[in-house]
């Protein structure tokens, strides 16, 4: 497939990355100020025909994108990433192909993104399509129309998830810096803790994640002397007000 990709900025180009990385689709990144270099992507100012445009420029920018690209998005399958935007919004501005809205996330960079997709009237071609074009940077999920107001959730807890994992991994790492344990050593105990943690709850689906954390935290142990403590500190609360905040500025942004 033939892919065009409005906007070569942080998402933009994590998502070309991964289609580089897929080596199914040809891809072209179009860029407003600064053409990008990606070994394999062809940086553009003006897409050419594409089988599908994937908008991937700020809430704020999606109205001037598609005024400027208008013509050639005339009848093409467009997928928007932005944030908070609705399909009814995005309908009013563009004639034509199948419309869609995609919440993947910059681990689409290494094929790891999981996103959720919105296809306009559930259009079953439409789903198809965008199924295929987003599976090849990892995995896809569905929700219906009438329930476009989950993306909120969705951009909040998985769209910018990843910065929340980032701030946790900064943290563990320096507390082992801290403990006299070599920075490279820290950072790599950190990343591979999370990475098979992750590893571990994804393999086992039906147990309880509170049930993953009393297997590893026996009574009177080492893990209940830090619970304690990230318990006391209410770092559940704190992460629930945190999504909730961005569920919040999803819903203001459209
Ligand atoms: N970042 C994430 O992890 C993430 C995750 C999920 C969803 N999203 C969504 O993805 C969208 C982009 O976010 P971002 O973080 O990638 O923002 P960003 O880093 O600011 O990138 C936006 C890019 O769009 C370009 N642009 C604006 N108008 C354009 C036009 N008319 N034609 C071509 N390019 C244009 C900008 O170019 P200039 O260089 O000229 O400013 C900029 O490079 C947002 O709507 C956001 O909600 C982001």
């Amino acid at each position: 497939m033939r892919i065009g990709i409005i906007g070569n900025g942080r998402l933009g180009t994590a998502l070309a990355e991964g289609f580089r990385r897929d080596g199914r689709h040809m891809v072209y990144l179009a860029y407003r100020s600064r053409p990008g270099r990606l070994e394999g992507v062809e940086a553009v100012r003006e897409l050419p025909p594409v089988d599908v445009a994937i908008l991937a420029v700020k809430p704020q920018d999606v109205g001037e994108a598609l005024r400027q690209h208008r013509s050639r998005l005339e009848g093409t399958p467009l997928v928007s990433t932005a944030a908070g935007v609705r399909l009814a919004r995005l309908a009013e501005q563009v004639d034509g192909g199948p419309l869609a809205r995609a919440m993947p996330n910059i681990c689409a960079a290494v094929g790891a993104s999981t996103t959720v997709l919105c296809v306009q009237d559930d259009d079953p071609e439409g789903t198809r399509l965008v199924e295929e074009v987003f599976g090849a940077l990892g995995r896809t999920a569905v929700v219906p129309c009438a329930q476009e107001d989950q993306l909120d959730a969705v951009t909040a807890l998985s769209g910018s998830g990843p910065a929340y994992v980032y701030e946790v991994l900064h943290a563990l790492a320096e507390a082992g810096t801290a403990l006299g344990l070599d920075p490279e050593l820290a950072r790599a105990l950190a990343v591979e803790t999370v990475r098979g943690a992750a590893a571990l709850a994804a393999d086992r689906p039906a147990v309880p994640l509170d049930q993953l954390v009393r297997q590893v935290a026996s009574p009177g142990g080492t893990t209940e002397a830090a619970l304690g403590i990230l318990r006391d500190g209410d770092l559940k609360g704190l992460l629930g007000r945190a999504v909730s905040a961005a569920a919040r500025r999803s819903a203001t942004l459209g």
